[in-house]
């Protein structure tokens, strides 16, 4: 059995890539010599991280992609197949801050999109994907969830939902591909500091940290993609189904 730690060559994936953990993600890939695609909503972004990897001695190519449209999927998904020869590993990290509260009169509205965008793209873009992986050496899929899942924050049902409903994939779908040696594995940040939060007062988040993880402070976006990255290496071959915290201890802090 040959368990290594390289990445070199590589193809992977990644959804949401423009900016916080998806961008920091995706340069980690590209420093560990994958084949990046970064993928995201906004073109313009995903262009900027995909040009920070090129100009790292890196090899990526940016694609826009809304990962709540199906057919946008498939084209993207197959085109990124085509540029670089395959697909190893998929990374579904795009998400947006969804706050309602139940008595708001556009909580359907939130509703459907959160699950839209953070967990229905899921399903689809391993669907998508399958394929290909099938092909793989080592084939990879980390879904980003979040802390949100474990516990939760009031007037965020559906990023809640969402959320908790991309951890009961990853077991189901973990063990549904586990034959095929496809892994498929969970990972749930806590406060960390991205797009999603950086409109939060200093003030507000550095309360928020002291009083809640075990370590007092936000975590950098980096420290959540080297988790997602190790989970990807042809290494991490007997972990699957796993749902990893990647909280400074906030679900292990009572008081
Ligand atoms: P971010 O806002 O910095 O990055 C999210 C990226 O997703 C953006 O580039 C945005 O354009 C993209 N995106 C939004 N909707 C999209 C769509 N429909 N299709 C494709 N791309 C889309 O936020 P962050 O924090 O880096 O978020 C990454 C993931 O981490 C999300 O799934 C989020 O829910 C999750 N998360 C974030 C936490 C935090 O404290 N920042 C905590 C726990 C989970």
């Amino acid at each position: 059995m040959s368990l290594s730690r390289s990445l070199k060559g590589s193809i992977a994936l990644v959804t949401g890539a423009g900016s916080g953990m998806g961008r920091a993600t995706a340069e980690i890939f590209g420093a560990e010599g994958a084949h990046v695609a970064v993928t995201d909503f906004n073109a313009g972004t995903a262009e900027a991280t995909a040009e920070a990897i090129r100009q790292a001695g890196g090899s990526a190519q940016a694609w826009a992609l809304d990962v709540s449209d199906a057919d946008q999927v498939r084209t993207v998904v197959a085109a990124v197949a085509d540029r670089f020869g395959g697909l190893d590993i998929l990374v579904n990290n795009a998400g947006i801050s969804a706050f309602s509260p139940i008595d708001s009169p556009d909580y359907d509205a939130v509703w459907a999109k959160s699950l839209a965008v953070m967990l229905t793209a899921h399903q689809v873009t391993i669907r998508t994907a399958l394929p290909w992986l099938r092909r793989s050496k080592a084939p990879r899929i980390v879904n980003i969830a979040s802390t949100e899942a474990l516990g939760a924050t009031s007037r965020d049902s559906p990023y809640a939902a969402a959320k908790a409903g991309v951890t009961g994939l990853t077991r189901a779908l973990a063990v549904e591909l586990g034959k095929e040696g496809i892994t498929v594995n969970c990972i749930c940040p806590g406060p960390i500091l991205t797009g999603m939060t950086d409109r939060i007062p200093d003030a507000d988040r550095a309360t928020y940290a002291r009083r809640r993880t075990a370590l007092g402070r936000y975590g950098d976006p980096a420290e959540v993609g080297h988790m997602t990255v190790s989970l990807c290496l042809p290494a991490a071959s007997f972990i699957t189904g796993v749902t990893i915290p990647v909280d400074g201890g906030l679900m292990a802090r009572n008081a």
